[in-house]
């Protein structure tokens, strides 16, 4: 639906209030809206509705299920989850891990790659997969972000390569997908693997294509947090069978005997490689269960945040992370938006605070950079050390703009209004922000 169709069912909705019409930008309104008082200064709060953002949830079958396994354990829930995971996504192969950090490590230990050799990361990003990375010899080489996506910049990869530069590892933040089809391009061109970090992108699509399909592997988290939780698990997509058999063999003791006998990692079956990395089954059964419910949570919440967003991303310097037409993004952890606060006409500080005032819970976001953690900068504990990336503009613009709004986990329709009224009249009285 567009902008201007939303915009006009909100207005039949609410009878049109005021800070709507502030919106659709009639100078009445805006007087209106200025007329009123912000709560900073006394006046009646805006939002008095209490947002659902429990998280996560969980549904009386899988618990059910799970107390059934108690009773009579068993590991088979694991291959009914990755089946349906397989299904679901449309994926060749996949392994469920204990975590997400396992998961990642595992296609980096499939990526059987130099000791030394490089891969392209954001600093805007998470140490989980870079620490398994380390253990096979693989070291970051951290660049930078577009401000406007908070995702991978390909221009700054080109910029970033170097002889020893072997793949690349783009991480879908928050749910947005990073722009595959310029990654993958761009890996292929100069002869790098792709990895995706899809930690936070379970149900984004871009081109058609599931995010978790586009790189040769992908990593999820499935941690309590995130868009398809298991309370703690993981999953990794291979479009190889010879990825999946290697990075089974890594955390598997007991799979690679199950590999056809053709397969070179069969001989491993008992020792495998040491680790142990298996998914606990009970793990399996939430994960099945809210898989099979991704699809409709992800829908309320995206429709919360078109709620919020269409209207309030309408006024001057509030923007929210670019998605492209071509891709439907999911969202993880919270409604990310971006403050030009010259365009606002006020700091965040103050935005953030006035907003606070009238009941909505937003906050300034500020991300640690991954290059500035002792790890990444002590030579000892790498191959050779991450070198420092040099002045980062997108990313330091991310944390000079973003801010945090919560992400709502239920329909409703009235607190999405009596937000949108809240960042309205605070736009409206922006002068008296100081
Ligand atoms: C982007 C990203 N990658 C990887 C991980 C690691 O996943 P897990 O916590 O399941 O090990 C996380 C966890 O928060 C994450 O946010």
């Amino acid at each position: 639906m567009t902008t201007k169709n939303n915009r006009r069912k909100f207005m039949k909705t609410t009878g049109a209030a005021a800070a709507s019409l502030y919106v659709a930008g009639t100078s009445k309104a805006r007087a209106a809206a200025k007329k009123e008082t912000l709560a900073i200064n006394g006046g009646p709060k805006s939002v008095t509705i209490r947002g659902d953002t429990r998280w996560p949830r969980f549904g009386k079958a899988e618990c059910d299920e799970v107390a059934k396994l108690i009773m009579s354990p068993s590991y088979a829930p694991i291959d009914v989850f990755e089946k349906a995971w397989k299904d679901h996504f449309k994926c060749a192969y996949a392994k469920a891990h204990c975590n997400g950090t396992s998961a990642l490590g595992a296609c980096m230990f499939a990526l059987d790659l130099p000791v030394g050799s490089e891969i392209l990361v954001p600093s805007y990003s998470t140490w989980f997969p870079l620490s398994p990375a380390r253990l096979v010899g693989i070291v970051p080489k951290f660049v930078d972000i577009d401000p406007m996506t908070l995702n991978i910049d390909v221009e700054d990869c080109k910029r970033k390569l170097t002889s020893k530069t072997r793949a690349i590892l783009p991480v879908h933040w928050w749910g947005l997908p990073c722009e595959m089809d310029h990654v993958c391009d761009f890996a292929k061109e100069k002869g790098l693997e792709v990895v995706e970090d899809a930690s936070h992108a379970h149900g984004s699509v871009m081109k058609g294509v599931n995010i978790g399909n586009w790189g040769r592997m992908a990593g999820f988290s499935l941690q309590g947090s995130k868009p398809l939780p298991s309370i703690e698990g993981g999953i990794a997509n291979f479009k190889n069978r010879l990825d999946y058999e290697r990075a089974t063999t890594f955390g598997f003791y007991g799979l690679p005997g199950k590999f056809p006998k053709d397969s070179p990692y069969r001989k491993y079956d008992k020792t495998a490689f040491g680790s142990k990395l298996r998914m606990h089954p009970a793990s399996a059964i939430m994960a099945r269960h809210r898989l099979a419910a991704l699809d409709e949570q992800n829908a309320v919440i995206n429709k919360m945040v078109r709620a919020i967003n269409d209207k309030i991303t309408q006024l001057p310097g509030l923007d929210e992370p670019t998605c492209r037409k071509d891709t439907q993004r999911v969202y993880y952890n919270s409604n990310m938006l971006i403050l030009d606060k010259k365009k606002a006409g006020a700091e965040r500080k103050a935005i953030i605070k006035a907003l606070a005032a009238e009941g909505v819970s937003a906050s300034i976001f500020g991300w640690k950079l991954l290059h500035t953690y002792p790890y990444f900068q002590e030579a000892k504990w790498w191959h050779h050390q991450p070198a420092a990336p040099g002045k980062l503009p997108g990313c330091d613009r991310a944390n000079q703009t973003t801010i945090d709004l919560p992400l709502f986990r239920s329909d409703q329709p009235e607190l999405a209004e009596q937000y949108v009224k809240a960042f309205e009249k605070v736009w409206a009285n922006m002068d008296k922000l100081g």
